[in-house]
């Protein structure tokens, strides 16, 4: 009797471990920001055939986000379904059935698997969120952060889960881009970075990891390289023109440098740059740029203000 109770007692502990070693199949996802990237993430989860519930601070911008979404529905399934009318009719209203809005994240966390984070790039409002969501969201859920910049270990810090703390970087646009860089901290748990290698590849993308390191893959060596290009125009070495014809034709780029910048935002370029030298004020490749700031201050941030290192009026 007692051989079996042993018996019992080590299979239900076994059973037990197994059970907590599983990792999570995601199905439920909460994405707080409707702007740019969270609206693409939202749309790709929920075309992959997650529910969904997009987050943002009023109905007006969800409206907009939804709308959006929509719209770029439309352009998927012209490429997807050309000469399937009906099933891309299927797909847009099978992807909306999966997708619900709210302005309450502390309402809608309690039945959530995922919450992915795509608001403000600002240390504070990201930590104050999630600090208030870890109080409300169940005990398995696992919450993933898209920011470029910030440190994925510092966001995890504001909350008690993190083990079940991760960075999910989507790239923009998030519907067309197919990458997703899968950020470990060295809280994270195996089970949560498998699980979310998991939920990258169940939307469609191909993840790769990384540590919690500035810039992850992409940015780290993308905005050395831009700033590179620049610091290279400022010496007087070659024009911008020259440049970007340079590494459009001769690394097979299909923008230049300075087109990329334009395209990125020289505000969002400045804001990364000025991060990082902050973190390492000696590394030389994180140096600011006395013309990226002189731009930065005549407002002329890129394409979305008509000018930036070009026109575009
Ligand atoms: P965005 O400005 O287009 O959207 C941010 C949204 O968050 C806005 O709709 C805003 O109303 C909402 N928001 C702000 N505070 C909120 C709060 N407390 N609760 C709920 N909603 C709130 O910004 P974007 O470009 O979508 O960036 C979002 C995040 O994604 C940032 O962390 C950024 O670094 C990151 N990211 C951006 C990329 C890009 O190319 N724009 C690429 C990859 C990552």
């Amino acid at each position: 009797m007692a051989f079996a109770t042993r018996r019992f007692v080590r299979a239900a502990s076994s059973a037990a471990a197994t059970a907590a070693a599983k990792k999570l199949i995601v199905k439920h996802v909460t994405v707080i920001g409707g702007g740019l990237m969270g609206a693409g993430i939202a749309q790709v989860a929920a075309a992959s055939g997650h529910t969904v519930v997009l987050v943002d601070q009023s109905d007006e911008i969800l409206k907009k986000s939804t709308k959006g979404i929509e719209e770029s529905l439309k352009r998927v399934i012209k490429k997807k379904f050309a000469d399937k009318p009906e099933a891309g009719a299927e797909f847009i209203e099978k992807t909306l059935k999966n997708l619900t809005t709210s302005t309450d994240a502390v309402a809608v966390v309690h039945s959530t698997d995922l919450v992915i984070e795509a608001i403000v790039e600002n240390q504070e409002i990201k930590n104050e969120l999630f600090k208030r969501l870890d109080k409300f969201a169940p005990e398995h859920t696992i919450f993933a952060s898209n920011t470029s910049s910030l440190q994925i270990t510092q966001l995890a810090n504001s909350t008690t889960r993190q083990d079940r703390f991760g960075g999910l970087h989507f790239f923009n646009p998030v519907p067309m881009m197919k990458l997703v860089e899968v950020i470990k901290t060295p809280m994270t748990s195996q089970k949560t970075f498998e699980s979310l290698v998991d939920f990258s590849k169940a939307v469609g993308k191909s993840p790769v990891s990384c540590k919690d390191t500035p810039g992850f893959i992409v940015n780290r060596l993308l905005v050395p390289y831009m700033m590179e290009a620049v610091r290279l125009f400022e010496r007087g070495d070659a024009s911008k023109e020259d440049i970007d014809v340079a590494m459009k034709l001769g690394a097979g780029y299909p923008m230049g440098p300075f087109e990329l910048l334009d395209y990125v935002g020289l505000d969002t370029s400045k804001y990364i740059i000025d991060g990082w030298h902050s973190l390492e004020p000696n590394n030389p490749l994180f140096a600011p740029s006395p013309l990226l700031n002189k731009l930065v201050e005549e407002k002329k941030l890129g394409k979305k203000t008509g000018e930036g290192f070009y026109k575009y009026k």
